[in-house]
């Protein structure tokens, strides 16, 4: 871990060492400054500024639209929130399946801009030229395999990936040429168990699930799904922590009430 601020940042590297030494992995999405904050100072390992602002921060139905612009938005937002924790940034849909030329300057313009330490880009053997120039520049690369949401339109449904042996071998083989490539980890998401431990057992790099079951070297949640703030998404991977949806909902209604029935503010909340 390199020391800054008085703080032991977690580098890429300390996600090694995590895996060699058996020690799992945790990692949260954020998207804000102020969540950022909060799920930095719980000490999580990894923030990823998932896509998946496309859905919670925006309302869109899939994470296709989320732009590279916003994207930055939302990771210099984090960034600003966070001391200790690896800032992963995804490279939204478009921004690097056109060619390597252009994955690595929209890997550099999320560097440069957002101040996050590495990104994340959906896909196996077809973007591996793209990986490939945009870690030459000295960038970390987090792969993501299985259920990729950016392919939604090809897949036609969320369900899980990779049951069939051809699309399992497939996954193994994506993600020893991640690995060989330099990728500093992979994500698996909405995959059998069974299937994600082999990975994690057949590569060195740490394998990081989402719906992978608990053979993999660390987990990855959406941070309103587990905080149950979205209470109409409960797939079966899902623990939900808590149901702030509920919670909130009862805060605001009691404002409400307060400010109609002239009980806020009373003689204490007023200057
Ligand atoms: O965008 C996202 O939130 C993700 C996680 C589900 C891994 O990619």
């Amino acid at each position: 871990m390199s020391v800054h601020n008085n703080v032991k940042k977690v580098t890429t590297h300390v996600l090694q060492e995590m895996k060699n030494a058996g020690e799992k992995i945790t990692m949260l999405t954020g998207y804000d400054y102020t969540m950022a904050r909060i799920i930095d100072r719980a000490g999580i390992d990894v923030i990823l500024v998932g896509d998946s602002a496309s859905n919670v921060m925006a309302g869109h139905e899939t994470t296709l639209p989320i732009t590279l612009n916003e994207m930055i938005y939302h990771a210099s937002s984090v960034v600003r929130g966070v001391d200790r924790a690896l800032v992963v940034v995804d490279m939204p849909f478009g921004s690097y399946q056109g060619n390597s030329k252009e994955a690595l300057s929209s890997a550099i313009r999320i560097m440069k801009e957002s101040g996050g330490h590495a990104v994340k880009l959906e896909g196996g053997q077809e973007i591996l030229e793209s990986i490939t120039r945009i870690l030459t520049a000295g960038i970390p690369v987090m792969g993501h395999l299985g259920l990729t949401p950016q392919s939604i339109y090809k897949f036609g449904t969320y369900v899980v990936r990779a049951r069939e042996k051809n699309e399992a071998e497939q996954l193994i083989e994506d993600a020893k040429a991640l690995e060989a490539a330099g990728c500093f980890a992979i994500v698996l998401e909405k995959i059998p168990a069974e299937l994600a431990a082999k990975v994690a057992a057949e590569v060195t790099i740490p394998i990081i699930g989402i719906g992978a079951g608990s053979g993999v070297d660390g987990q990855v949640l959406v941070v309103h799904d587990m905080l149950g703030i979205n209470n109409d998404f409960s797939p079966r991977f899902l623990r939900k922590y808590h149901n702030l949806f509920e919670e909130m909902m009862d805060s605001f209604h009691r404002y409400i009430d307060d400010v109609r029935s002239g009980d806020f503010p009373n003689k204490e909340e007023q200057y």
